[in-house]
């Protein structure tokens, strides 16, 4: 045996745990920043490549063992964040990555609210990959939507149904919904049960966290939007112990056999369960512009802020970071 050779260190953690959500901040933070100066730009390319590139940088910097299974996409078009790649210093937990270093990149180039740079983390193996099919059917409450809500129903009866179980009228009733031509009957038919829309342009994860959350303007957060952006807010809502459902929606037959060829049951329903695996979850985001669920990056004289949460599904608790960044660091383009 030789003596010679160093050891192998040995891993910090065996699972991802609070202080690895902690350090992750740093990411969805970095990401952020780099994203201000492409705010209103019209440039929603630039803003989603500084975004991450900086969130790339600094999971570098990360003592854990990460696979992404959600993430920019295939290799080929994706070159950094893609599906499958490993990132973290390799040393530490053994963990999936879903990460969107901005969840609203149109949102971010018009200079509108509520994009956010987002970021999930759970044990190996957990995490539903679900790349090969796009969209995906979502319905997201807060708890209450447990034996109530089902995504098979007509949306009319589970708003009833959500209102009896908190105890509103129908016509309190808040429904968030992604503004696009496919929602026009979906939209149509929440009015007509007596609800309200809330219209997003874009963000469906700050939508259904919105929606899951206690306090907020929203009580549920339906319709068709991306499937990554499913299983990280399946994330999230584990984590906030609300109520979520997903179905597969591929635009094609081709997308569906693509989808069927990965494994996928395309037509089951999938509970948060089928999404993310186990207790052991975690969702980080900082705001990139302002929003409901935190404030984006403020530059004040020489220090920039930032807000993130940070939620850990084994607690159930949501922490609030706030940041000051010093602006002369920033300047520096390699700075980690
Ligand atoms: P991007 O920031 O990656 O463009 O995603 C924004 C988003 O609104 C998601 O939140 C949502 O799930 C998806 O796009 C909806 O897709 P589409 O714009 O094709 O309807």
């Amino acid at each position: 045996m030789r003596t010679d050779q160093a050891e192998e260190p040995a891993p910090l953690f065996h699972h991802p745990d609070r202080n690895l959500a902690l350090e992750l901040v740093r990411a969805t933070e970095a990401a952020a920043i780099r994203a201000v100066p492409w705010i209103g730009k019209g440039d929603k390319n630039a803003a989603d490549k500084a975004a991450v590139d900086a969130m790339r940088a600094f999971l570098a910097t990360v003592d854990f063992d990460g696979v992404i299974v959600i993430g920019e996409g295939e290799k080929d078009e994706a070159p950094m964040l893609f599906n499958g790649e490993r990132v973290g210093s390799g040393r530490g937990p053994s963990c999936d990555i879903a990460v969107d270093p901005i969840d609203g990149t149109s949102l971010t180039a018009a200079g509108r609210s509520h994009a956010l740079s987002v970021l999930a983390v759970s044990d190996r193996g957990t995490m539903l990959d679900a790349s090969s099919v796009f969209y995906m059917d979502k319905i997201v409450t807060g708890p209450e939507g447990y034996g109530v809500i089902d995504i098979e129903r007509p949306i009319g009866d589970n708003i009833r149904a959500l209102a009896a179980a908190l105890g509103k009228d129908v016509d309190e009733m808040r429904v968030a919904v992604l503004d696009r031509p496919r929602h026009e009957q979906l939209i149509a038919d929440i009015r007509a049960a007596g609800a309200g829309t809330r219209l997003i342009l874009d963000g469906d994860v700050a939508g259904g966290i919105n929606a899951a959350r206690r306090g907020t303007r929203i009580d549920m957060c339906v319709g068709v939007g991306g499937s990554p952006e499913g299983i990280t807010t399946a994330c999230a809502v584990k984590a906030l112990g609300g109520f979520m459902q997903g179905r597969l929606a591929p635009k094609d037959d081709a997308e569906r056999e693509r989808g069927l060829a990965a494994g996928l049951d395309i037509d089951a329903v999938l509970s948060i369960e089928d999404m993310v695996r186990g207790d052991n979850t975690f969702f980080v985001a900082t705001g990139v512009t302002d929003g409901a669920l935190v404030n984006g990056v403020k530059r004040e004289g020489p220090i920039i802020r930032t807000e993130s949460v940070v939620l850990r599904s084994k607690s159930g608790t949501l922490r609030r970071i706030e940041a000051e960044h010093l602006v002369e660091k920033w300047l520096d383009p390699e700075y980690l």
